[in-house]
């Protein structure tokens, strides 16, 4: 996919051990390639290969950023992409509903029409339940007991919060309103792939202000 915007203008959002940034770098030849990250300790083997090769003008990290805090990756954004548009952004970070809908918000109206926007695994949710029930399936009826009694005893909390699938969904709906918003929607297992209409957009873009859910899919 990064080899079909070759040359093009990446964002990653969730570098970890920096493995997929130098991938991508060696892969698709960026023009520019800006990552933030929330661990706060820069990765000298990255920084190493980022010198080695040259590309110092063209690969920027941001440690110790929040996708979730606005007001900071806004700013950092601002002064990284400026007058730019970028092609590409991948969020390989939080996967969790409200962080990740922020640094949407931030980074979507900075796509050029046409650029991608990739929310990395979006249905962990269901593909974790999915998985579960193979495993009650494949066991016997006493062993089906045993394991919720040992749920009973330890006494873990289920997660309220609402799943990020919920932001894949709300987009598809954006796409049914407002084609010059989002103008395509592609799910995968690996991800839901967000095409940027043509639409201009600005700091005050939100998701909600574009979702009609008259049916309540998401409720
Ligand atoms: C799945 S790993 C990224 C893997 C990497 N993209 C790769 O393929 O090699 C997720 C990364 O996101 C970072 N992360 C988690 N929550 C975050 C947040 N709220 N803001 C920014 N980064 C976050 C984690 O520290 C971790 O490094």
């Amino acid at each position: 996919m990064l080899r079909e915007h070759s040359g093009g203008f990446f964002v990653e959002l969730g570098i970890a051990e920096g493995g997929s940034s130098a991938l991508a770098l060696l892969d698709a030849a960026s023009r520019r390639f800006l990552a933030y990250e929330l661990e706060a300790n820069r990765l000298a083997a990255l920084d190493e290969f980022v010198d080695s090769r040259g590309l110092g003008d063209v690969f920027t990290a941001h440690y110790g950023v929040d996708q979730g805090d606005r007001e900071t990756l806004s700013r950092l954004v601002s002064g990284d992409v400026g007058d730019d548009r970028i092609d590409v952004v991948f969020d390989d970070a939080s996967h969790i509903l409200g962080p990740t809908r922020t640094s949407f918000e931030v980074l979507f109206p900075r796509l050029r029409p046409g650029g991608l926007f990739v929310i990395e695994d979006w249905c962990l949710d269901v593909r974790f339940h999915a998985e579960m029930v193979a495993v009650f399936k494949a066991m016997s009826p006493e062993e089906r007991i045993a394991a919720f009694q040992e749920q009973a005893v330890t006494g873990r909390e289920v997660k309220a919060e609402r799943p990020l699938m919920d932001l894949a969904i709300e987009l598809l709906l954006v796409q049914g309103g407002y084609p010059d918003v989002v103008s395509g929607v592609r799910f995968s297992e690996h991800g839901v792939v967000v095409e940027r209409g043509p639409r201009p957009l600005d700091d005050e873009f939100r998701v909600a202000d574009f979702v009609h859910d008259t049916p309540g899919y998401l409720n």
